[in-house]
């Protein structure tokens, strides 16, 4: 579904990304972990066009999307979702999933589908954007992108700065959503988390990456988890 080959992406003369090679299969939730500044939203930023790439080939549902631009790499089914949960604040719920355009060809998830996933969103339907909870504020970034039915969804730390219990809901909920046969990749900082919810992992680490590894594995190598991530 989505292939990256050796991705070298610069922020002016600052060398981010040092040649990144990952893929994810159709329907798998697959990891990019790493600690601050390892160049995880790089990474993201790369593969929507935002922040393009000057080597490497990125290849997504059979299409090379390299050197294309966003919104033209979005039309084509990705869905992203960035660190600062782009919601419209002065927007009710329904507003809010009101908004986002489809794609020739597909329809938007009827509004009762999104909110048999998000029941919470439901109860908020006619509160303003500004009016939710961080964690209410996350359900809402991620169904606006779910409701343009894409094939793929980009999640930069969804359980950033959200208590305990409401990450237990954001698992919760990418658990119901990869059931949708979604494919998922995740930016995380939160081991636990990520461990709880994906197939797969990738370590970046200044730049490159470091470890890969699917999920059984990953949990009995402690070292590596030392070695790389905040634990
Ligand atoms: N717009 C920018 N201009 C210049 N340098 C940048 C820019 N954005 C990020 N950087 C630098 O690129 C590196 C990677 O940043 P990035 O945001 O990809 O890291 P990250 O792994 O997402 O970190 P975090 O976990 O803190 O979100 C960092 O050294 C950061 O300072
Ligand atoms: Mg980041």
């Amino acid at each position: 579904m989505l292939r990256l080959e050796d991705i070298n992406t610069y922020y002016g003369d600052s060398h981010i990304l040092k040649g990144v090679s990952f893929e994810i299969k159709r329907g798998e939730l697959v990891t990019l972990l790493g600690r601050n500044g390892a160049g995880k939203s790089t990474t993201l930023k790369s593969i929507m066009g935002i922040v393009p790439p000057a080597k490497g080939t990125i290849s997504f549902d059979g299409y090379d999307v390299s050197g294309q631009k966003p919104h033209r790499i979005a039309s084509l089914g990705m869905g992203y979702v960035p660190e600062e949960r782009a919601i419209f604040p002065s927007l009710s719920v329904s507003e809010n999933l009101k908004l986002p355009m489809s794609r020739s060809g597909v329809g938007l998830w009827p509004l009762e589908k999104i909110f048999s996933y998000f029941p919470v969103l439901e109860r908020r339907r006619h509160h303003k954007g500004s009016q939710l909870s961080g964690g209410e504020q996350q359900m809402l970034a991620i169904a606006r992108i779910l409701i343009m039915r894409v094939k793929i969804i980009l999640l930069d730390e969804p359980t950033e700065g959200l208590a305990p219990m409401l990450v237990r809901e954001i698992a919760q909920i990418l658990k119901e959503t990869k059931k949708t046969g979604i494919t998922m990749l995740l930016v995380e900082q939160n081991t636990r988390f990520a461990v709880e919810i994906a197939n797969r992992h990738n370590i970046l680490h200044e730049g490159k990456i470091a470890y890969q590894g699917d999920n059984d594995e990953f949990k009995a190598d402690e070292e590596t988890q030392r070695k790389y991530l905040a634990v």
